[in-house]
């Protein structure tokens, strides 16, 4: 995709360049999240979550059918997922369509499931075994334990492990698909190796597995970074041939890398944060890395301002760290009129991740206890 001469890319399998979020709407064919339809989701939810008043989730599909189904008292379940492997950490921006799922679970008192599927890194990376994959994807259920989820309304499916309740019916999506989609769709070839073409079908699953568990149609939303979205726009299309609802899919965009040069944040860069992190980890890489909209003396910065919207410490604050708008709007203006220095920008938001993963890191200590209230019994 061009766009003033900048190339960029968002597949499940690669996300680079700076991404143009109206673009890919219109290439991904979704609808944009608009004030209307946000207005719809509070007549629900009494008050909107930071990440949509702030539109860090800006597009969906289906979202208007979810709530006619809802408001008709057809309850929806919710799904999202995480491919693990070692060498791809969790880090906050991963956070962002997990948190999205806990608020929602907690607002429609919605059922959860998460996959993870623990064979598709291994699948598509040279290097990573399924011992690799097996491990880390332990690590990475204590991440999503700790933001909250209600155990009793939680199913965690793992690929592996619940492979005989998931194939057949990935087997019925499978033989729906042809190659030529999803060469299309992934920039696959004729070197793929076959795991990979076929691995689609998986991911597909659980967004109908509760109505197959429960012998009647429920409605599905999956909140998720958009680079997701391929998987779904492939198997959405198939769902009503196998006699289910298409799911609702609601998208986030990505949180910056802190190089600010596009892209997303990214699990293999030290411009990342990850939820492991020590407070002086976390100081050191916003202080070196993140990218500041700044001028570069403190002088020319009292004189001309800073620029919040290239910022990354001000945009992470946006997206993620300060719910509160009045001060995120002090934060602003003091910062574009050169009040607040870069040096305190940062500062302000160091202290925020810290609290943030304080917090965190201790529950997901705790929920060492906990995974296997977490696992689906089938
Ligand atoms: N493919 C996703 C990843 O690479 C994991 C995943 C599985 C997922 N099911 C999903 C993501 C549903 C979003 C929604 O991490």
């Amino acid at each position: 995709m061009k766009k003033e001469g900048k190339e960029f890319k968002v597949t499940p399998y690669e996300v680079s360049g700076k991404v143009n979020y109206e673009k890919l709407i219109r290439e991904f064919g979704v609808e944009k999240l608009d004030d209307k339809l946000l207005e719809r989701i509070k007549k629900h939810t009494k008050e909107l979550h930071l990440f949509l008043r702030r539109k860090v989730f800006f597009s969906h599909r289906d979202l208007n059918w979810l709530l006619d189904e809802q408001e008709k008292g057809n309850k929806f379940f919710l799904y999202t997922g995480r491919a693990s492997s070692t060498g791809s950490k969790v880090h906050l921006g991963h956070l962002i369509p997990w948190i999205m799922c806990k608020w929602l679970q907690d607002k429609f008192n919605a059922e959860m499931w998460f996959q993870f599927p623990d064979e598709e890194k291994f699948l598509y990376k040279p290097e990573v075994t399924l011992k690799d994959t097996e491990k880390a994807t332990h690590e990475d259920m204590l991440d999503v334990i700790a933001l909250g989820f209600n155990p009793k309304k939680t199913n965690f499916l793992i690929d592996t492990k619940h492979a005989g309740l998931m194939y057949k019916e990935a087997c019925r999506v499978a033989k729906k698909i042809t190659f030529s989609t999803v060469k299309a769709s992934f920039g696959f070839n004729d070197s793929t190796n076959i795991g990979s073409i076929f691995y689609t079908a998986m991911q597909a699953v659980p967004a109908f597995l509760p109505s197959v568990l429960k012998g009647k149609n429920i409605p599905c939303l999956i909140p998720l970074g958009i680079d997701q979205d391929p998987h779904f726009r492939i198997s959405r299309d198939i769902m009503p041939k196998l006699g289910y609802y298409k799911p609702a899919i609601l998208h986030s965009v990505f949180l910056p890398s802190l190089s600010g040069m596009g892209g997303k944040m990214s699990a293999s860069k030290e411009y990342s944060i990850f939820t492991t992190d020590t407070e002086k980890q976390v100081e050191e890489k916003i202080k070196k890395y993140a990218f500041s909209g700044g001028q570069p003396t403190v002088q020319e910065h009292r004189k001309k301002g800073g620029n919040p919207d290239v910022d990354v410490s001000y945009q992470y604050l946006k997206m993620f760290f300060e719910p509160d708008d009045k001060k995120l709007q002090k934060i602003h203006d003091d910062y574009k009129s050169g009040k607040l220095l870069t040096s305190e920008l940062k500062e302000i938001l160091i202290e925020k991740i810290n609290k943030f993963l304080k917090e965190h890191q201790k529950k997901r200590e705790l929920a060492r206890e906990q995974v296997d209230k977490f696992i689906f019994k089938d």
